[in-house]
């Protein structure tokens, strides 16, 4: 069957992963990348796709209700899978109308394209919606986010993904509209932006730079190798239930300051340096304000429903992250220089 499928933040981190696995897998699905390139979005992610025949990449701003209706009516849209999103918790503390106006209202625009298009025949068609864990709030030592946990965001960024949500909902209650949403726990892997732990922290390593740890290092996060997300999307796309909610996680979770170790022992062997040499780079600084303790998700459901798995251990991913990172320098050096240089000069003064 054929498929026409917008695929927002098609040019960041998970998107550029999805559309990947869409363009290649699906020969006969039209994938759409729409992305406004923000510092965040990179079309070097996507070189190895780019002159495929089933793929077109749009350059367009989510929030820009006209385009985006004239974009739907352009392409016969059935399908978006929407992640385009201002990602980052730290940003969100220092600017959240941005947050705001991109994850909500681009997220409504969006909706609403989609509604105008699809009048009332709803046949073959679905609104896909990538959300976040972090919209379930704090654990504290024990349990896990289910798909029934209350939501309890505290960053302007969480809060957004989770007003972004509630309006994916009141679209499928309110009008028909057939949705989907999955709240997954933290991604890694190859072309994530340097301004997330993992890639940031090898990258210093590597350059010899501190390592700016926040607090104490005990926060803890539950890591998933970028690819068995968009595994996890495609089985979703095609086999979750309409209405629903999906939880996607590794059942892997590391204290902040304990993979740090991780990172520096592995980025260290790869490097030929003596092992822990780069440990001495470690420096404890100011916490981020409402930092959440720790992110557990558990995906049962997924596994029992639809029988996805993480299909990668941690200590593979890993070692394949930092390989990818130190291959592709030149990847690396194009986004850190310029804006970047001044956005982690003000970031961690
Ligand atoms: P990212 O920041 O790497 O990429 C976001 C992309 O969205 C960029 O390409 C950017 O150019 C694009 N974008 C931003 N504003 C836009 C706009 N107004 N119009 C069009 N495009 C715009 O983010 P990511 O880490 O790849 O996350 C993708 C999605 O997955 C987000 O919705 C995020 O909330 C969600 N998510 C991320 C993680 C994670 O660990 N990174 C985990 C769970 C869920
Ligand atoms: O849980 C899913 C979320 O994971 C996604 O929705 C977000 O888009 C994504 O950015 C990520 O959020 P986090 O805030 O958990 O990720 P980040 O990489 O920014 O931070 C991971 C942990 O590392 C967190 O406890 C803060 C800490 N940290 C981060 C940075 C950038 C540091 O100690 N030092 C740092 O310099």
């Amino acid at each position: 069957m054929s498929k026409n499928i917008l695929v927002t933040g098609g040019a960041g981190f998970i998107g550029s992963h999805v559309v990947r696995l869409l363009v290649n897998k699906y020969p006969k699905y039209h994938i759409i990348n729409l992305d406004l390139l923000t510092y965040a979005g990179n079309l070097a992610n996507l070189t190895d796709i780019e002159k495929k025949d089933n793929y077109t990449f749009i350059k367009a701003d989510i929030c820009d209700f006209e385009q985006m209706q004239e974009l739907f009516k352009k392409y016969d849209i059935d399908t978006v899978i929407h992640l385009a999103a201002e990602s980052h918790v730290d940003r969100s503390i220092k600017d959240p109308f941005t947050f705001a106006q991109t994850n909500v209202m681009g997220t409504l625009s969006l909706l609403q394209a989609a509604k105008h298009y699809w009048g009332d025949n709803y046949d073959e068609k679905l609104f896909y919606h990538v959300s976040t864990d972090e919209v379930y709030g704090s654990l504290g030592e024990e349990g896990y986010f289910l798909e029934t946990t209350k939501y309890d965001p505290h960053s302007p960024y969480s809060a957004s993904k989770a007003s972004s949500d509630h309006f994916v909902r009141a679209f499928q209650d309110t009008y028909g509209m057939p949705t989907v949403i999955s709240n997954c726990s933290n991604n890694y892997g190859p072309y994530q932006f340097p301004e997330k732990l993992i890639p940031l922290f090898i990258n210093n390593i590597q350059n010899n730079k501190p390592l700016p740890v926040y607090g104490k290092g005990e926060n803890v996060r539950d890591w998933l190798f970028v690819e068995d997300h968009a595994r996890a999307i495609d089985i979703i796309f095609h086999e979750g239930k309409t209405g629903d909610t999906y939880n996607i996680g590794g059942f892997n979770e590391w204290k902040n300051i304990d993979l740090i170790k991780v990172m520096i022992k592995t980025v260290d062997r790869l490097l030929g340096r003596e092992e822990g040499t780069s440990e001495n780079l470690i420096t404890y600084v100011t916490d981020r304000a409402g930092h959440d303790l720790r992110y557990a998700i558990d995906s049962t459901k997924l596994k029992d429903e639809l029988g996805w798995e993480p299909s990668l251990q941690f200590e593979e991913g890993i070692e394949k992250t930092v390989k990818w990172y130190l291959e592709n320098k030149d990847w690396m050096e194009n986004i850190t220089n310029g804006e970047y240089e001044k956005y982690y000069a003000e970031m961690y003064k």
